[in-house]
Protein backbone atom coordinates (compact mmCIF):
# COMPACT_ATOMS: atom_id res chain seq x y z
CA UNK A 1 0.00 0.00 0.00
CA UNK A 2 2.83 2.29 -0.38
CA UNK A 3 2.15 4.08 -2.84
CA UNK A 4 -1.16 5.42 -0.80
CA UNK A 5 1.40 7.66 0.44
CA UNK A 6 2.66 9.58 -1.90
CA UNK A 7 0.97 12.48 -2.70
CA UNK A 8 -0.55 12.91 -5.95
CA UNK A 9 1.25 11.77 -8.98
CA UNK A 10 1.44 14.39 -11.06
CA UNK A 11 0.47 13.14 -15.06
CA UNK A 12 2.84 14.68 -17.52
CA UNK A 13 0.53 16.56 -19.22
CA UNK A 14 -0.23 18.79 -16.80
CA UNK A 15 3.14 20.06 -16.51
CA UNK A 16 4.34 21.66 -19.28
CA UNK A 17 8.41 21.71 -19.18
CA UNK A 18 9.88 24.89 -20.34
CA UNK A 19 12.25 23.91 -23.63
CA UNK A 20 8.00 22.81 -25.33
CA UNK A 21 7.27 26.73 -25.17
CA UNK A 22 8.32 28.73 -28.17
CA UNK A 23 8.29 32.02 -26.29
CA UNK A 24 6.99 34.84 -28.58
CA UNK A 25 10.42 35.96 -29.60
CA UNK A 26 11.44 32.51 -30.49
CA UNK A 27 8.69 32.29 -32.12
CA UNK A 28 8.89 35.48 -34.01
CA UNK A 29 12.99 34.54 -35.33
CA UNK A 30 11.06 31.25 -35.86
CA UNK A 31 8.70 32.66 -38.66
CA UNK A 32 11.40 34.94 -40.01
CA UNK A 33 13.77 32.14 -40.66
CA UNK A 34 11.00 29.95 -42.01
CA UNK A 35 9.49 32.83 -44.66
CA UNK A 36 12.74 34.88 -45.33
CA UNK A 37 12.79 38.90 -45.99
CA UNK A 38 9.18 38.75 -47.30
CA UNK A 39 8.33 38.57 -43.75
CA UNK A 40 10.82 40.66 -42.88
CA UNK A 41 10.12 43.24 -44.64
CA UNK A 42 6.07 43.22 -43.23
CA UNK A 43 7.20 42.31 -39.86
CA UNK A 44 5.74 45.11 -37.83
CA UNK A 45 7.16 44.50 -34.31
CA UNK A 46 10.70 43.76 -34.02
CA UNK A 47 12.05 40.77 -32.63
CA UNK A 48 15.39 42.01 -31.28
CA UNK A 49 13.53 44.37 -28.88
CA UNK A 50 11.03 41.85 -27.38
CA UNK A 51 11.99 41.48 -23.98
CA UNK A 52 13.52 38.35 -22.63
CA UNK A 53 10.93 38.33 -19.68
CA UNK A 54 8.37 37.30 -22.77
CA UNK A 55 9.42 34.14 -22.30
CA UNK A 56 6.60 32.04 -20.65
CA UNK A 57 8.31 29.76 -17.63
CA UNK A 58 6.35 25.97 -17.28
CA UNK A 59 2.79 25.91 -16.15
CA UNK A 60 0.54 23.36 -14.42
CA UNK A 61 -2.70 23.03 -13.38
CA UNK A 62 -1.74 20.15 -11.27
CA UNK A 63 -2.67 20.13 -7.43
CA UNK A 64 -1.55 18.45 -4.39
CA UNK A 65 -3.80 15.59 -2.64
CA UNK A 66 -6.00 18.50 -0.83
CA UNK A 67 -6.94 20.03 -4.11
CA UNK A 68 -4.94 22.89 -3.68
CA UNK A 69 -3.09 24.09 -6.70
CA UNK A 70 0.98 24.09 -7.01
CA UNK A 71 2.20 27.10 -6.64
CA UNK A 72 3.77 28.64 -9.98
CA UNK A 73 7.25 28.34 -11.16
CA UNK A 74 8.17 31.91 -10.78
CA UNK A 75 7.11 32.20 -6.85
CA UNK A 76 8.46 28.60 -6.47
CA UNK A 77 12.15 30.20 -7.94
CA UNK A 78 12.18 33.49 -6.67
CA UNK A 79 11.24 33.18 -3.12
CA UNK A 80 13.59 31.11 -1.10
CA UNK A 81 15.57 30.68 1.43
CA UNK A 82 19.11 29.48 1.21
CA UNK A 83 20.87 31.69 3.37
CA UNK A 84 24.34 30.37 1.69
CA UNK A 85 23.41 32.94 -1.14
CA UNK A 86 21.70 35.86 0.82
CA UNK A 87 19.03 35.96 3.67
CA UNK A 88 17.00 38.01 1.71
CA UNK A 89 14.53 35.62 -0.19
CA UNK A 90 14.12 37.72 -3.31
CA UNK A 91 18.03 38.06 -3.87
CA UNK A 92 18.91 34.51 -3.66
CA UNK A 93 17.72 33.53 -7.41
CA UNK A 94 20.06 36.34 -8.79
CA UNK A 95 22.82 35.37 -6.63
CA UNK A 96 22.87 31.79 -7.20
CA UNK A 97 22.52 31.97 -11.41
CA UNK A 98 25.42 30.55 -12.64
CA UNK A 99 26.29 28.15 -9.54
CA UNK A 100 28.59 25.47 -11.06
CA UNK A 101 25.89 22.14 -10.56
CA UNK A 102 28.35 20.06 -12.68
CA UNK A 103 31.37 17.87 -11.44
CA UNK A 104 28.76 17.16 -8.13
CA UNK A 105 29.97 14.11 -6.62
CA UNK A 106 27.77 12.52 -3.12
CA UNK A 107 29.64 10.93 -0.63
CA UNK A 108 27.14 8.17 1.29
CA UNK A 109 29.49 6.70 4.74
CA UNK A 110 29.86 6.58 8.48
CA UNK A 111 27.96 3.18 9.40
CA UNK A 112 27.29 1.47 6.48
CA UNK A 113 28.02 -1.70 5.15
CA UNK A 114 29.17 -0.31 1.39
CA UNK A 115 30.35 3.30 1.62
CA UNK A 116 29.64 5.06 -1.83
CA UNK A 117 30.63 8.08 -3.64
CA UNK A 118 27.94 9.11 -6.82
CA UNK A 119 28.36 11.10 -9.62
CA UNK A 120 24.83 13.20 -9.58
CA UNK A 121 24.61 12.08 -13.20
CA UNK A 122 25.31 8.38 -12.45
CA UNK A 123 22.46 8.96 -9.01
CA UNK A 124 19.87 10.32 -12.38
CA UNK A 125 20.21 7.62 -14.33
CA UNK A 126 20.77 4.55 -11.28
CA UNK A 127 17.39 5.84 -9.95
CA UNK A 128 14.11 6.12 -11.51
CA UNK A 129 12.74 9.69 -10.96
CA UNK A 130 9.02 10.02 -9.96
CA UNK A 131 7.35 12.95 -9.39
CA UNK A 132 6.06 13.92 -6.32
CA UNK A 133 3.83 17.06 -4.97
CA UNK A 134 4.69 18.45 -2.09
CA UNK A 135 3.56 20.83 0.31
CA UNK A 136 6.66 23.41 1.83
CA UNK A 137 5.77 24.87 4.71
CA UNK A 138 8.70 27.07 6.17
CA UNK A 139 8.62 27.70 10.02
CA UNK A 140 8.51 31.11 9.04
CA UNK A 141 4.52 30.38 8.44
CA UNK A 142 4.38 30.64 4.47
CA UNK A 143 4.03 27.92 2.90
CA UNK A 144 4.17 26.55 -0.75
CA UNK A 145 2.50 23.34 -3.13
CA UNK A 146 6.05 22.20 -5.32
CA UNK A 147 5.67 19.34 -8.14
CA UNK A 148 9.53 18.04 -7.21
CA UNK A 149 10.60 15.28 -9.36
CA UNK A 150 13.76 12.64 -7.58
CA UNK A 151 13.77 9.83 -5.99
CA UNK A 152 13.24 8.07 -1.76
CA UNK A 153 16.46 8.69 0.13
CA UNK A 154 15.52 5.07 1.43
CA UNK A 155 16.10 3.97 -2.13
CA UNK A 156 19.42 5.32 -1.91
CA UNK A 157 20.02 4.13 1.69
CA UNK A 158 19.76 0.73 1.00
CA UNK A 159 22.06 0.73 -1.80
CA UNK A 160 25.38 1.33 0.78
CA UNK A 161 23.42 -0.79 3.80
CA UNK A 162 22.91 1.39 6.68
CA UNK A 163 24.45 -1.24 9.72
CA UNK A 164 22.60 -2.35 13.27
CA UNK A 165 24.51 0.94 14.88
CA UNK A 166 22.81 3.37 12.49
CA UNK A 167 20.42 5.34 14.28
CA UNK A 168 20.79 8.68 12.51
CA UNK A 169 21.56 10.16 9.07
CA UNK A 170 23.28 13.56 8.99
CA UNK A 171 23.44 15.30 5.67
CA UNK A 172 25.84 18.63 4.49
CA UNK A 173 25.45 21.25 2.37
CA UNK A 174 28.35 22.20 -0.32
CA UNK A 175 30.84 24.54 1.33
CA UNK A 176 32.17 26.79 -1.73
CA UNK A 177 32.60 30.58 0.09
CA UNK A 178 33.76 31.81 -3.57
CA UNK A 179 30.52 31.36 -5.23
CA UNK A 180 28.52 31.59 -2.33
CA UNK A 181 28.43 34.78 -0.25
CA UNK A 182 26.34 34.36 2.18
CA UNK A 183 29.00 31.43 3.55
CA UNK A 184 31.60 34.36 4.05
CA UNK A 185 29.59 35.31 7.39
CA UNK A 186 30.84 34.08 10.66
CA UNK A 187 27.81 34.24 12.02
CA UNK A 188 26.51 30.69 10.66
CA UNK A 189 28.53 27.57 11.72
CA UNK A 190 28.66 26.44 7.90
CA UNK A 191 28.55 24.24 6.08
CA UNK A 192 24.99 23.71 6.50
CA UNK A 193 23.95 20.46 8.17
CA UNK A 194 20.81 18.65 8.87
CA UNK A 195 20.03 15.35 10.39
CA UNK A 196 16.77 12.87 10.09
CA UNK A 197 16.29 9.39 12.91
CA UNK A 198 16.80 6.31 10.80
CA UNK A 199 13.27 5.94 10.64
CA UNK A 200 12.24 9.26 9.38
CA UNK A 201 15.10 8.54 6.87
CA UNK A 202 13.63 5.67 5.53
CA UNK A 203 9.83 7.15 5.38
CA UNK A 204 8.69 6.82 1.61
CA UNK A 205 8.14 10.37 2.04
CA UNK A 206 11.31 11.51 2.41
CA UNK A 207 12.34 12.57 -0.93
CA UNK A 208 15.76 13.54 -2.78
CA UNK A 209 14.30 16.02 -5.27
CA UNK A 210 16.68 16.45 -8.40
CA UNK A 211 14.12 18.42 -10.43
CA UNK A 212 11.49 21.02 -10.09
CA UNK A 213 8.13 21.45 -12.82
CA UNK A 214 9.98 18.80 -14.89
CA UNK A 215 13.16 20.47 -15.58
CA UNK A 216 16.29 20.28 -13.47
CA UNK A 217 16.45 21.94 -10.35
CA UNK A 218 17.61 25.19 -10.05
CA UNK A 219 20.27 26.58 -7.86
CA UNK A 220 17.76 28.43 -5.40
CA UNK A 221 15.87 25.43 -5.10
CA UNK A 222 18.75 23.42 -3.92
CA UNK A 223 20.17 21.97 -7.48
CA UNK A 224 21.61 19.53 -8.16
CA UNK A 225 19.78 17.81 -5.48
CA UNK A 226 18.37 18.75 -2.18
CA UNK A 227 16.26 16.73 0.60
CA UNK A 228 12.44 16.91 0.98
CA UNK A 229 10.87 15.91 4.12
CA UNK A 230 7.44 17.04 3.49
CA UNK A 231 5.84 16.93 7.08
CA UNK A 232 8.55 19.02 8.65
CA UNK A 233 9.28 22.91 8.90
CA UNK A 234 11.06 23.79 5.78
CA UNK A 235 14.90 23.78 7.49
CA UNK A 236 15.21 20.22 7.31
CA UNK A 237 14.81 20.10 3.84
CA UNK A 238 18.50 20.84 2.79
CA UNK A 239 19.89 21.91 -0.21
CA UNK A 240 22.77 21.25 -2.59
CA UNK A 241 23.99 18.17 -0.54
CA UNK A 242 27.26 16.63 -0.76
CA UNK A 243 27.15 14.36 1.78
CA UNK A 244 25.31 11.95 3.61
CA UNK A 245 26.82 10.22 6.88
CA UNK A 246 25.13 7.25 8.87
CA UNK A 247 25.92 7.98 12.43
CA UNK A 248 24.96 6.61 15.89
CA UNK A 249 23.34 10.24 17.68
CA UNK A 250 21.58 12.81 17.28
CA UNK A 251 23.74 14.57 14.95
CA UNK A 252 24.14 18.67 15.40
CA UNK A 253 21.87 21.10 13.12
CA UNK A 254 22.50 24.60 11.68
CA UNK A 255 19.18 25.81 13.21
CA UNK A 256 19.35 24.05 16.98
CA UNK A 257 22.81 24.61 17.11
CA UNK A 258 21.98 28.56 16.50
CA UNK A 259 18.86 29.08 18.74
CA UNK A 260 18.06 25.39 20.12
CA UNK A 261 14.90 27.30 21.78
CA UNK A 262 13.62 27.80 18.83
CA UNK A 263 14.55 24.81 16.38
CA UNK A 264 14.53 21.44 18.02
CA UNK A 265 15.64 18.64 15.92
CA UNK A 266 12.72 17.00 15.14
CA UNK A 267 10.79 20.32 13.98
CA UNK A 268 7.72 18.31 12.73
CA UNK A 269 4.90 20.61 11.65
CA UNK A 270 2.97 21.37 14.51
CA UNK A 271 0.02 23.95 14.70
CA UNK A 272 -0.13 23.54 18.74
CA UNK A 273 3.48 24.13 19.57
CA UNK A 274 4.37 28.00 18.76
CA UNK A 275 7.72 28.91 17.39
CA UNK A 276 8.80 31.26 20.76
CA UNK A 277 8.08 34.59 18.64
CA UNK A 278 5.08 34.02 16.36
CA UNK A 279 2.02 31.64 15.97
CA UNK A 280 2.55 28.48 14.60
CA UNK A 281 -1.07 28.06 14.05
CA UNK A 282 -1.81 29.46 10.45
CA UNK A 283 0.31 30.08 7.91
CA UNK A 284 0.05 32.27 3.99
CA UNK A 285 0.33 30.33 1.10
CA UNK A 286 2.41 31.76 -1.44
CA UNK A 287 -0.16 33.44 -3.98
CA UNK A 288 -3.11 34.00 -1.29
CA UNK A 289 -4.49 36.89 0.55
CA UNK A 290 -6.03 34.97 3.30
CA UNK A 291 -4.05 33.01 6.06
CA UNK A 292 -5.13 29.37 6.40
CA UNK A 293 -4.66 27.01 9.46
CA UNK A 294 -1.78 25.33 9.43
CA UNK A 295 -2.08 20.90 9.45
CA UNK A 296 -0.49 18.71 11.88
CA UNK A 297 2.73 17.41 10.18
CA UNK A 298 1.72 19.56 7.38
CA UNK A 299 -0.53 17.05 6.38
CA UNK A 300 1.06 14.11 6.12
CA UNK A 301 -0.17 13.01 9.70
CA UNK A 302 -1.71 9.63 8.61
CA UNK A 303 1.18 8.61 6.88
CA UNK A 304 3.79 9.35 9.68
CA UNK A 305 2.61 10.76 13.09
CA UNK A 306 3.22 6.61 13.89
CA UNK A 307 6.72 7.58 13.72
CA UNK A 308 6.12 9.15 16.78
CA UNK A 309 4.05 7.43 18.97
CA UNK A 310 4.80 7.67 22.73
CA UNK A 311 6.73 10.88 22.39
CA UNK A 312 5.46 14.42 23.71
CA UNK A 313 5.76 16.61 20.87
CA UNK A 314 6.11 19.90 22.85
CA UNK A 315 9.33 18.25 24.34
CA UNK A 316 10.25 16.89 20.80
CA UNK A 317 9.93 19.93 18.82
N1 LIG B 1 19.34 24.49 2.79
C1 LIG B 1 20.48 25.20 2.85
N2 LIG B 1 21.64 24.61 2.55
N3 LIG B 1 20.49 26.51 3.24
C2 LIG B 1 19.34 27.15 3.60
O1 LIG B 1 19.39 28.35 3.96
N4 LIG B 1 16.91 27.00 3.93
C3 LIG B 1 15.86 26.07 4.34
C4 LIG B 1 15.70 24.91 3.37
N5 LIG B 1 16.99 24.36 3.00
C5 LIG B 1 18.12 26.43 3.56
C6 LIG B 1 18.15 25.08 3.11
C7 LIG B 1 14.57 26.72 4.54
S1 LIG B 1 14.41 27.72 5.91
C8 LIG B 1 13.50 26.51 3.70
S2 LIG B 1 11.97 27.12 4.07
C9 LIG B 1 13.67 25.75 2.46
O2 LIG B 1 15.02 25.36 2.22
C10 LIG B 1 13.19 26.59 1.29
O3 LIG B 1 13.24 25.85 0.10
P1 LIG B 1 12.87 26.55 -1.28
O4 LIG B 1 13.62 27.82 -1.39
O5 LIG B 1 13.24 25.55 -2.34
O6 LIG B 1 11.38 26.78 -1.25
Amino acid sequence: MTHLYKSVPIRSSEITPKHVYLSRRDFMKAATVATGAALLAACAPSVTEEPQSAKPAPTSTATDELGDPVNTYEDITNYNNYYEFSTDKQQVAGLAQGFTVRPWTIEVGGLVNKPMTFGIDDLLKKFPQEERIYRLRCVEAWSMVIPWTGFTLASLLKEVGPTSDAKYVRFETVYRPEEMPGQKSEFYPWPYQEGLRLDEAMHDLTFLATGLYGEPNVPQNGAPIRVVVPWKYGFKSIKSIVKIELVSGEPSTLWNAIAPNEYGFYSNVNPEVDHPRWSQATERRIGEFDRRPTLPFNGYGEQVASLYDGMDLSVYY
